[in-house]
């Protein structure tokens, strides 16, 4: 048994979820074992977000509660990683005084020299990236030969850990700075990973048993990285990861508006195992809103651009991200996201009532003047609008076959969709005997079947649906698995 044990607990975005996996393959590496219990660990860690006061109201609660356990296990080392160790350390070991270690996203490679110090000195070991190299030229700001980089070149499968559905980074950090967000502060400039280096991550995942692979930026979009002299961007790595033996399907997130150029349509509609799912936040239907959010594209831009999508990829499927209730928000404007939501009919959305974050353009700026019950009429007034869409979209599904990747049994699942879209709503379809999976365009789909298709792509036919899945059925009396698309 081993005699280190760490507790991970991860809040935020995708890029978070891949932090602590990665975190936790360094961790096993240096002799520590995963485990459940708080009481039990040795090591506590929570990987936080930045992104909404709320987020970071829940780590304080959070932090307290750590700070109950470590009250009967006073060796326990009490880490803050990720986004709000590095947006504000200083209120961290303030309200959380026990707390020995913080680390920011861009220092994960030097926790396990963080640990060691702590361990040596008893006292608070802090890395942090500041804005440092956002000083450099933009031309010199490289992955290929950042420190950082090993964290992602060191990933290895944790025992126990799910493979699957596996995600890969291809950018670090932000250069958008859009008025309202945190993320360009916490996670550093803008750059892109060698494109080796990502494939050769979808191989040796692929390996492991991945079957799906999602690369993962802020701008995923803009992935430019220079190589050989030559520049590759994200169509050309879509096409070298559509390429990788074993992988069935490819995604990509989070694309920004602004930057979007046809021949990533082209590598949608092209390639096999590049998936007909784009997420494509929008924030608001509102030009003046979009200009106060310093998004630079504006409403029509954006309508031309899901136009071409559509055109250029038949069967594509959106979602999107909106905040509502953001400083000087009229009712017209928030009529204009409605409109915006009706007119592009997304499968689903995002939703978020503005939040004012410190060190931000628009907290300096702009007053966060929208009063709470307004942001959360409008919350729920989008909602409303796109659950409707939802609804609509699943049920035009019914009566068609579609090819889902099995994930396992479906209440995690469902209740990971349910977190997602900050709902808790009852789910009329769970049993515990039904699997879930989603389709290419990353609709849920809920039906009974052997444990023995986990795992694998079948062809299922869609029975009935509600506004977050579709319920579906296997083809009588032929539940083989569907054979690789790729391998067709
Ligand atoms: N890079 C991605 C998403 C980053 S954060 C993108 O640009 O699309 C994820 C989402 O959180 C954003 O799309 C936005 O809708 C929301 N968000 C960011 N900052 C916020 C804030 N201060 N208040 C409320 N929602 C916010
Ligand atoms: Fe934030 Fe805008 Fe960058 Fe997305 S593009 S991470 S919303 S600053
Ligand atoms: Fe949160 Fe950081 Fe992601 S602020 S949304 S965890 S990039």
């Amino acid at each position: 048994m081993a005699d280190k044990r760490v507790y991970l607990e991860t809040m935020g975005c995708q890029m978070n979820v891949l932090d602590s996996e990665l975190v936790l393959g360094q961790l096993c590496a240096i002799g520590y074992e995963p485990t459940d219990d708080i009481r039990q660990a040795d090591l506590v860690l929570l990987n936080t977000c930045s992104v909404r006061e709320h987020a970071e109201e829940k780590v304080y609660s959070r932090l307290g509660e750590v700070g109950q356990a470590r009250r009967k296990r006073p060796r326990m080392i009490v880490g803050v990683i990720g986004c709000m160790a590095e947006r504000d350390p200083e209120m961290i070991s303030q309200r959380a005084p026990y707390v020995r270690l913080i680390c920011g996203p861009g220092n994960l490679n030097e926790l396990p020299e963080l640990i060691r110090e702590v361990q040596e000195t008893g006292e608070l070991a802090v890395a942090l990236e500041h804005d440092n190299s956002r000083k450099l030229p933009k031309h010199a700001r490289t992955l290929e030969h950042d420190n950082i980089e090993s964290l992602d070149l060191s990933r290895t499968v944790v025992p126990g850990g799910s493979v699957l559905q596996s995600f890969i980074r291809v950018q670090r950090g932000c250069d958008k700075f859009c008025s309202y967000c945190v993320v360009p502060y916490t996670r550093g400039p803008e750059r892109s990973r060698p494109p080796a280096n990502i494939v050769a991550e979808a191989r040796r995942l692929a390996d492991f048993g991945a079957r799906e692979i999602t690369l993962l930026g802020q701008t995923v979009n803009s992935y430019s990285c220079t190589e050989n002299g030559h520049i590759v961007r994200l169509s050309d790595l879509l096409s070298r990861v559509n390429e990788v033996s074993g992988i069935e399907r490819v995604r990509f997130v989070t694309s920004y508006p602004g930057d979007f150029t046809d021949d990533i349509f082209h590598a949608m509609r092209d390639l096999p195992k590049v998936c007909e799912y784009l997420h494509l936040p929008a924030q608001s239907g509102s030009n003046t809103v979009l200009q106060r959010m310093k998004r630079d594209y504006t409403v029509e831009q954006y309508i031309e651009l899901i136009d071409r999508a559509r055109e250029i990829v038949p069967g594509i499927s959106l979602a999107g991200d909106f905040i509502v209730g953001f400083s000087g928000e009229t009712d017209a404007e928030h009529t204009a996201t409605l409109e915006l939501v009706r007119r592009v009919r997304y499968k689903s959305l995002f939703m978020f009532k503005y939040s004012e974050r410190p060190g931000t353009i628009a907290e300096r700026r702009l007053p966060d003047d929208v009063p709470v019950e307004i942001k959360a009429r409008r919350h729920a007034e989008l909602t409303e609008v796109q659950k409707g869409i939802s609804l609509a979209h699943h049920r035009a599904m019914i009566g068609r076959t579609v090819e889902v990747l099995v994930e396992g049994y479906s209440k995690a699942a469902l209740k990971a969709q349910l977190a997602e879209q900050g709902e808790v709503a009852p789910i009329r379809w769970h049993r515990p005997d039904q699997l879930v999976g989603r389709t290419r365009g990353d609709e849920i789909v809920v039906f009974s079947g052997p444990a023995s298709l986990i795992g694998r792509l079948v062809n299922v036919r869609v029975a009935e649906a509600t506004w977050l899945t579709l319920h579906a059925e296997l083809p009588a009396g032929d539940v083989r698995p569907l054979v690789s698309r790729a391998a067709m």
